[in-house]
């Protein structure tokens, strides 16, 4: 069966985004309320409640995390463009200075929705101007020689950052394996990806039990082995990159005083990768 067919996208960018905006100071993410709506309010105080009251400060710090250091690799011309791969209804690019480059990969009928939500937002000035391009494609089918031609049009031979969070959970190995010899196609020496994934061990605690068990109650029947999980040897071996931080919730809620009010076994612990490209001479 398809997983995504029945993980619908209230499920995934909504409840991202509302997390997001649950906690502004930490995410730094003024503009992810704009998101919020009543339907999936309901839905994540259950989730909140029956999975794990951690998730709204995980994923603030993801969040805060990936934006720090886009800002910073931006603020040293090392990157003008970023690509966001399942980019959902994230809002770096106004949290971002005008002068980056952006596009948007995600679903047809997410990037349809949010260019429209996003123009709107616009025309009544709740949003600024930025250089956005959308582009809609599902990761299951056959989409690399269209979108890397889409994506050299708009890019040209700028330095770029590629972020994909919150989606490989949702792949498979085949489809995680191709976007990252995607990337490589894509990007030249010095570029970045920023990844967030989960390990092996994540299975094992009872956060992930109690998710398994929402999902299946409210979302539909799936098991262990439809979500992904990535070990750090993963990246360590993609040929052509250098892993060059690795972060956690724990590291973060370090970085950024944040409270951890759960034991780790009640947290679903996502880890942050940014890889360089760097090619041996
Ligand atoms: C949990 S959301 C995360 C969104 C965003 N990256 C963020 O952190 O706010 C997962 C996103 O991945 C996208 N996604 C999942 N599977 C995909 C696929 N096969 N092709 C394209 N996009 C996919 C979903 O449509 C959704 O927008």
């Amino acid at each position: 069966m398809d997983k995504q067919s029945h993980i619908q996208i209230h499920e995934t960018a909504f409840f991202t985004s509302s997390f997001r905006a649950f906690n502004e100071a930490l995410s730094a993410d003024k503009y992810a309320k704009l998101w919020l709506n009543p339907k999936t309010d309901a839905w994540i105080q259950e989730y909140l409640t029956e999975v794990s009251s951690e998730e709204t400060y995980t994923h603030c710090l993801r969040n805060r995390f990936f934006l720090e250091t886009i800002k910073d690799l931006a603020a040293s011309k090392q990157i003008e463009v970023l690509i966001n791969f399942g980019s959902g209804f994230s809002m770096y690019p106004f949290l971002l200075d005008e002068s980056l480059i952006h596009i948007e990969i995600d679903k047809p009928e997410i990037v349809n929705y949010k260019a429209s939500k996003i123009e709107e937002w616009q025309n009544e000035k709740k949003l600024p101007k930025r250089d956005l391009h959308y582009v809609g494609v599902d990761f299951s089918e056959d989409y690399k020689t269209k979108l890397l031609e889409q994506i050299q049009q708009i890019k040209g031979g700028k330095p770029c950052f590629i972020l994909i969070e919150g989606v490989l959970f949702f792949l498979d190995k085949a489809e995680t394996d191709g976007l990252f010899s995607f990337f490589n196609l894509i990007q030249t020496d010095g570029d970045y990806v920023g990844s967030a994934s989960f390990q092996d061990d994540l299975k094992s605690s009872t956060a992930f039990k109690k998710l398994l068990r929402f999902l299946n109650k409210k979302v539909s029947k799936t098991s262990e082995s439809d979500y992904l999980t990535l070990q750090d040897s993963y990246y360590k071996s993609l040929p052509d990159y250098n892993l060059i931080d690795h972060q956690d919730y724990f590291s973060l809620s370090k970085t950024y005083n944040n409270t951890i009010h759960l034991k780790p076994d009640l947290i679903l612990n996502e880890h942050f990768y940014v890889l360089k490209k760097q090619l041996q001479s």
